[in-house]
């Protein structure tokens, strides 16, 4: 619902207001129960966040009573309001208070059926003068593979800003699908039990992964900033179908519609403005004078079907007749990865952070943007190790071992797929000022501190690549010391790679300040219990020079 700014600030008028009887119900395991999904806010504006929470066994239109304090014993009310939920929407509940203080933290609780959720804690965008900020940089949470001991990490971190979740928020597969064996081992086993299709699916889906213990955990202390990658729909979608789509599971427009259906219901999210499609997701978020970060669409508003190589295998014999294949094939103009509106949202945003004299600037970005070739697998300290696990990694080891010589990326589904779109956005960041991007991105399961540098070698910026939460490396199909030399071989064979590390899984503490960043790579002990330790494996700083950044 939404209310107008006086009213969020001075409290409801009376028809909305809080019954007396149900203000100050102790927590109880009904409540439990009932919040069994928690509470969380996200999208964050400096005047406005989303609070969101689920209400269970509850039958008809349901009123739920919401509050936002300054205070974690919601004593300091400064907004509240009533708002209706009912099967429609699957009991979630989503408010959007206005009016609040800036760059304030703030408190937040439901109410209904006489039980009280917990008490979430939220913080708005700052304005004005910002001297430090911290994110927490997020991506791949795949519930079978293990624990959100992530999540939880970042809720125990009372530092943090803002969480940025880079997509893989949620993953369509069965329970024979990937993580299947985790799973079993560690009774994680995906519900439903079948890939989800259906609307009904994916919401019991999100809800599976919502009550997860780290996930209560984390969207109860901070405000979440969410992009979409594939898994929240299904593998590797375009904008015209998906890798894992087959035509006996309906129409592809169906299936994306309900689970981009689930996504709002379920996630602490703003919805679409008045006209704009639900495929289209973009946001501006200003971070005081310091920072402002974006986000653009990459999946379903105008991405071009993605190349398979094993259909051009004719084109591919040698390193010359495959490189003019990368160049016009692969290399075509009209090989979108993000629609003209969204790349029209990004150069004003951009055009308006350079104009205020923002330090920084970051792109949400999904899937990598440095340029990553396969390297030659011709090296003793790899082969010597490599020990194929499955029918996977061979077929992966085999690809890998043809692009390797013929010098051709192997992620093709990530920006490699699309570079006339990458150098569009460089050039781009050209035009506005712009090439001094910090670009954070998901959707590898591995680290990665890459320098970004357009097909005329200038720089454009640094990208810092987040591992999953729990989904694995890639390459652990050749077993984890082979894995491992082969990360040091991509990094050896990439200019724009200076590390990358697959053997973990974590999350990036980003930290921004005026005049440089650090980047903090955090590893997780363990996935398997809920007793875990955090290390961080890497430390880099970050600073500008000659109008772009560098690492220092
Ligand atoms: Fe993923």
């Amino acid at each position: 619902m939404k209310i107008n700014r006086r009213d969020a600030v001075v409290g409801m008028t009376s028809a909305l207001m809080l019954p007396k009887a149900i203000a100050h119900t102790p927590n109880t395991a009904f409540a439990n129960e009932v919040f069994a999904h928690g509470v969380a806010s996200g999208d964050p504006a400096a005047d406005s966040v989303v609070l969101w929470t689920r209400v269970s066994g509850q039958e008809g239109e349901v009123p739920v009573s919401w509050s936002v304090a300054t205070d974690p014993e919601m004593s300091n009310t400064i907004a509240r309001g009533v708002a209706m939920t009912s099967a429609i929407g699957d009991y979630t509940v989503k408010v959007v208070p206005q009016g609040l203080p800036a760059g304030q933290t703030l408190y937040y609780r439901f109410e209904v059926a006489g039980a009280a959720s917990p008490v979430g804690r939220t913080r708005t965008l700052p304005t004005g003068r910002l001297d430090q900020l911290v994110i927490a940089v997020v991506s791949c949470s795949n519930f079978p593979f293990g624990r959100f001991n992530g999540y939880q990490a970042i809720a125990n971190d009372p530092d943090v800003d803002v969480v940025v979740h880079l997509g893989d928020y949620i993953y369509e597969y069965s329970e024979n699908g990937y993580g299947a064996e985790a799973g079993r081992r560690l009774g994680r086993i995906h519900e439903p039990r079948h890939e989800l299709v259906t609307l009904a699916d994916d919401r019991q889906r999100h809800a599976q992964y919502k009550a997860d213990q780290g996930s209560l955990a984390m969207h109860a202390m901070h405000p979440l900033i969410p992009t979409w990658d594939d898994h929240e729909s299904t593998n590797n979608p375009w904008s015209g179908g998906a890798q894992n789509h087959q035509e006996d599971e309906g129409a592809w427009p169906d299936r994306r519609s309900v689970s981009l259906r689930a996504y709002y219901e379920w996630m602490p999210v703003r919805e679409p403005g008045v006209g704009e499609p639900p495929e289209q997701r973009r946001a501006h978020f200003r971070f005081g004078d310091l920072a402002s970060l974006y986000m653009v669409e990459t999946r379903h508003m105008a991405r071009a079907e993605q190349i398979d190589y094993s259909k051009h295998e004719s084109a591919l014999e040698t390193p010359e007749s495959a490189a003019e294949f990368y160049d016009t094939v692969v290399g075509a103009d009209d090989r979108r990865m993000i629609s003209k509106s969204d790349a029209a949202f990004l150069r004003n945003g951009l055009a308006a952070s350079v104009a205020e004299g923002q330090p920084w600037r970051i792109l949400a970005n999904q899937i990598i943007l440095a340029r990553v070739e396969s390297p030659s697998l011709d090296d003793p300290a790899f082969n010597d190790a490599v020990t194929i696990q499955d029918d996977y990694a061979q077929r992966f080891y085999d690809g890998l071992s043809v692009l390797g010589e013929l010098g051709l990326p192997f992620n093709m589904d990530a920006w490699d797929g699309y570079p006339a779109a990458r150098e569009r956005l460089y050039g781009m960041l050209s035009e506005v000022g712009a090439r001094d991007l910090l670009a954070v991105t998901g959707d590898t399961h591995m680290f990665w501190q890459n320098r970004l540098v357009d097909a005329a070698g200038q720089p454009a910026g640094l990208e810092l690549g987040t591992s999953g939460i729990t989904s694995p490396s890639g390459f652990r199909g050749f077993g984890e010391t082979a894995a491992a030399r082969l990360d040091a071989l991509i990094a050896t064979h990439n200019d724009g790679v200076d590390w990358a590390d697959g053997s973990k899984r974590g999350f990036i503490r980003l930290t921004l300040e005026r005049d440089r960043a650090r980047a903090d790579f955090v590893a997780l002990s363990t996935i398997e219990t809920r007793n875990f330790k955090t290390r961080v494996v890497r430390s880099v700083d970050i600073a500008r020079r000659d109008g772009t950044l560098e690492y220092v």
